[in-house]
Formats: structure tokens, C-alpha cells, sequence
């Protein structure tokens, strides 16, 4: 071991998101809202990035576009070398099951589930049933709930509740992770621990992080800061 830490990334890997005159609108003729309106976009594997922009200007939008829950309307999207609009439903449901793993404001755990079957139960959707209560419990574990497993999510705190869909998003091991606004609904204190603890698993994984959020100080915490508005990128310290 050196002490070395900040190892030289290998020149230019290909990135693990690209787009090319990305766009999306909703409805048609009138009543047409242009949302995103051409976004040339390309993350490289592992970097960390904040999305940032005015309420409105399209991050979540976005976000859903590369996550494959929104199809785009023109343009070019490819995740983890996938070109997405190649992709019918099954095919892209395929091509997410395990790639992709989604942090949101509202932490949507099932209120009838415990924690620990919150986490195993995606794993075991995506017939990785074998060992799905081990690895859910581990990832609890690593995201500091251990002590909490058979705990509803009526039982547990707001950040507690927030760790769980940390460790759900990140069981399968995801290449990518992405989250939105995963603070908002937190206090300071409790948002910087889940920060905290969002980056260090994104690291300890290699995976790609994706964040949208309105906090500046949390955005510099990012190797990376994307600004979109008014569904375009206005500033991108990276690009
Ligand atoms: N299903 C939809 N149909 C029509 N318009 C939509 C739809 N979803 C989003 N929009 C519009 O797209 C625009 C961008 O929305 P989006 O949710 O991406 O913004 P945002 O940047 O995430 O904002 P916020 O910071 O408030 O979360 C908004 O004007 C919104 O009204
Ligand atoms: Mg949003």
C-alpha cells in the first residue's frame, strides 16, 4: 500500500452515460412542454455528479431518462452500453435489473415489509432468490441497520428509513446509482449522515452517483457539478 491514494484514472474509459441531443416532451401540439431540449451529456464510470437547477428546469426528468423509467423523445441515450431507445419495454426492464439503483426524496420502503425484507425483496424480483435475505442483511448491515432489521418503517426514523432505501438501492451491486434530492426530507444533521453514507457506498462499490439536489455545499462535495436549466445544460465543471 502507498500512500498514494488518488490513483490516475486509465485514459478515457467510455462513459457508463451518454447522451447526444437528448430530449424529452410531454403531450403534443399546444399543449406540448419541451423539457429537456438537447442534452449532450457523458459521465465516465465512477465519477460522482450533482445535478443542479432551478425547480423546473428538468433534473428529474432527466434522472428518469437515464434511468430508463422515461423514454426520451429524440435524441441519444446510452447506459452502461445500452442504447436505451433500442430497447423495447422488456429488454430495458432487463438492461436496469441490476445496473441501476434509485435513491428518492420520499423513501416509498413498503409499509407492510420490515427492512430487511424491503432490501431482499427486489433481489428476489429479479430471481436472485438464493441468498436474497443473506445479502440484504449484510447490506443493512453496511449501511449501519443492523440492530434494525425486523423493524417496520412506521418504527423507524426518517434517516433510518432513508438508510434502508440505500441499502435497496445498492444490494444488486448496481454500476450506477442514482439519487434525488435523497436529503430533502431530512434535517442537516441527518442529510449529511446519509450523504455521508451515499458516497462512501458509491465508493466502496465503484459505482457511478448521480445526485440531484438544491444544496450547493452538498453539490461540491461532487468530483463534478452539472447545472441544468430550463432543460439545458447551462454550466458543467466536468464537461
Ligand atoms: N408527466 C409530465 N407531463 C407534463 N409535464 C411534466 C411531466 N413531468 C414533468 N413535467 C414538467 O417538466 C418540467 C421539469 O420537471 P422536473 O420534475 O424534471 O423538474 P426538476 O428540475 O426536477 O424540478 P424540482 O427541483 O422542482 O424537482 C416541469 O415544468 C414539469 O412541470
Ligand atoms: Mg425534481
Amino acid at each position: 500500500m502507498t500512500s498514494d491514494t488518488a490513483a490516475t484514472p486509465a485514459a478515457s474509459p467510455s462513459p457508463i452515460v451518454a447522451t447526444q441531443g437528448l430530449t424529452l416532451r410531454f403531450g403534443d401540439g399546444d399543449a406540448a412542454v419541451e423539457v429537456l431540449r438537447g442534452i449532450d451529456l457523458a459521465i465516465r464510470p465512477g465519477e460522482s455528479v450533482a445535478l443542479l437547477g432551478p425547480s423546473g428546469s428538468g433534473k428529474s426528468s432527466l434522472m428518469a431518462v437515464l434511468a430508463g423509467l422515461e423514454r426520451a423523445s429524440g435524441g441519444s441515450v446510452s447506459v452502461a452500453g445500452e442504447d436505451f431507445a433500442a430497447l423495447d419495454e422488456d429488454k430495458l426492464a432487463l438492461a436496469r435489473r441490476g445496473r441501476i439503483g434509485i435513491v428518492l426524496q420520499a423513501f416509498h420502503l413498503l409499509p407492510t415489509m420490515t427492512a430487511l425484507e424491503n432490501v431482499a425483496v427486489p433481489l428476489e424480483l429479479s430471481g436472485d432468490a438464493a441468498d436474497a435475505t443473506a445479502r440484504a442483511r449484510a447490506e443493512l448491515e453496511a449501511v449501519g441497520l443492523g440492530h434494525r432489521l425486523d423493524h417496520y418503517p412506521a418504527q423507524l426514523s426518517g434517516g433510518e428509513q432513508q438508510r434502508v432505501a440505500i441499502a435497496r438501492a445498492t444490494v444488486a451491486r448496481p454500476a450506477l446509482l442514482f439519487a434525488d434530492e435523497p436529503t430533502g426530507n431530512l434535517d442537516t444533521a441527518t442529510g449529511a449522515g446519509v450523504m455521508d453514507l451515499l458516497f462512501a457506498r458509491a465508493a466502496e462499490r465503484g459505482a457511478t452517483l448521480l445526485v440531484i439536489t438544491h444544496d450547493p455545499a452538498l453539490a461540491t462535495r461532487c468530483g463534478r457539478i452539472v447545472t441544468l436549466a430550463d432543460g439545458r445544460i447551462a454550466s458543467d465543471t466536468g464537461g
